[in-house]
């Protein structure tokens, strides 16, 4: 297993280019299940989640070719199954959204209960019960999700009881090609879900609301081509933002959009960091040279990210004061703890608050990662601290940074990857 070290203690400078957002890129790749027409996204992310979905999507019977530099071409014209096996969803979670599409588009589906990152339980309760809403009829057997829907679905009001992303995008792509108008409520407002009704709307759809927390969508009786640019990855940002304040540096986000870090920003500059928005990109920065303990909460967007709670922790280890970093959304997001323990940190857990005591420095560690955005606040943490860092079974950080290696060694910092 891969490994990946560095010495960290020195500040970084430069620019770094933001990719595509990873998590916009999957549910784009999945609306291409919609229809019989060529769907071609732009600013595509170079990680394993896309190669793990592609190659699913392939299984299912979509064509699906990339050029190497950022675009994918997908033609879903002649599927060939309609069951997603164990093995390709066990990887990613996010696999779970080909269930309402392939039932909105052949009347059948099969899909795996999911797998994906070890944080928590993470059930697909809320997924069902809006697809129910639109008229599937759903079992579980051996494992499977198995829908129905001879007759197509039906458009219907329904409101999540629990704000979730992947459920409100699951049944916003779903009901596009329902009969009559869906109305979802207490619908998730992030980002991506706007960028994905801009793109669903390009291929014909007929939505409106996306980013609000009521979406209203009349269904269409077929879905067609499409070219779509995604969205900057706003959790990769909001990393290197943190990179930048972490290790005192100075660093540009090409690309990247202060809109889309919601109360992320807040909490940075209430951190004692400069954000500046300026010529398509941010520059970040420590305002006064001092970074002060700062309490935040997880919630959805606008709410602080919880793909950004691990970075944060990270951050606040040296930072002045207490910090105390409350995880709403997860049950069990704080398996980074006992790392950063192992490089000085001074934290403890008390159900869902961590609280974090900051000390003058952190010491380089062995250290070992447990999931996507745990692995990168090692990174993170040992990029600020005194010595060697050495990040071990970083193929999770492979899911969801694209050439981070490089990236980080392009604005100084001395990080090697080492093959095992
Ligand atoms: C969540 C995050 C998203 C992040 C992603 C990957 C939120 C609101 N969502 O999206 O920002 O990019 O993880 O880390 O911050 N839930 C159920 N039943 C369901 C679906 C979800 O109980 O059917 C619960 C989850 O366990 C969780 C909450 O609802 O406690 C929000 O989950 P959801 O937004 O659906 O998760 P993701 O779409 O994976």
């Amino acid at each position: 297993m891969d490994r990946i070290r560095l010495e960290g203690g020195r500040p970084l400078e430069g620019t770094i280019a933001i990719a595509g957002a990873k998590n916009t890129a999957l549910k784009l790749m999945v609306a291409s299940l919609l229809s019989d027409q060529p769907l071609v996204l732009s600013n595509q992310p170079d990680v394993v989640d896309v190669s793990v979905l592609a190659h699913l999507l392939a299984e299912l019977g979509v064509r699906v070719e990339g050029n190497g530099d950022g675009c994918m071409a997908l033609d879903a014209s002649s599927l060939t199954s309609m069951k997603a096996p164990y093995d390709l969803v066990r990887k990613m979670r996010a696999s779970i959204l080909v269930f309402g599409p392939l039932l909105a588009r052949c009347g059948h589906a099969e899909v795996s209960l999911p797998g994906g990152c070890a944080i928590g339980t993470r059930p697909v309760d809320l997924h069902i019960a809006g697809l129910e809403a639109l008229g599937a009829a759903i079992e579980l057997k051996e494992g499977y999700l198995v829908g129905e829907a001879p007759g197509g679905l039906e458009g219907a009001e329904f409101t999540f009881p629990q704000v979730s992303v992947g459920a409100t995008e699951h049944v916003m792509m779903t009901a596009t090609l329902a009969r009559g108008t869906t109305l979802i409520g207490n619908a998730a407002m992030e980002p991506e879900i706007r960028d994905l009704a801009d793109c669903l709307n390009a291929m014909g759809a007929d939505i409106a609301g996306a980013g609000t927390s009521e979406i209203r969508i009349n269904g269409v009786a077929r879905l067609g081509g499409a070219t779509h640019r995604m969205l900057p990855d706003r959790i990769e940002a909001g990393t290197y933002a943190m990179v930048a304040a972490a290790t005192g540096g100075r660093l540009r986000l090409a690309g990247a959009t202060e809109d889309h870090f919601g109360d992320v920003a807040a909490a940075l500059r209430q951190a004692g960091v400069a954000i500046e928005s300026r010529d398509g990109g941010i520059d970040i920065r420590r305002a006064d040279g001092i970074l002060r303990g700062v309490d935040v909460t997880t919630r959805p967007f606008p709410g602080f990210a919880t793909d950004l709670q691990a970075q944060f922790m990270a951050l606040m280890t040296t930072a002045c004061g207490v910090s105390r970093i409350h995880e709403s959304i997860f049950e069990n997001r704080f398996m980074h703890v006992p790392e950063l323990m192992r490089m000085g940190a001074d934290i403890e857990v008390r159900g869902g608050t961590a609280i974090v005591r900051g000390v003058d420095r952190l010491k380089g560690a062995p250290v070992m990662a447990t999931d996507l955005r745990a692995s990168v606040c090692l990174i993170l943490a040992g990029l600020a601290a005194e010595g060697e860092t050495m990040v071990n079974r970083v193929y999770h950080l492979d899911r969801g940074y694209e050439r981070l290696v490089e990236k980080l060694s392009g604005c100084g910092a001395v990080i090697e990857r080492i093959p095992g």
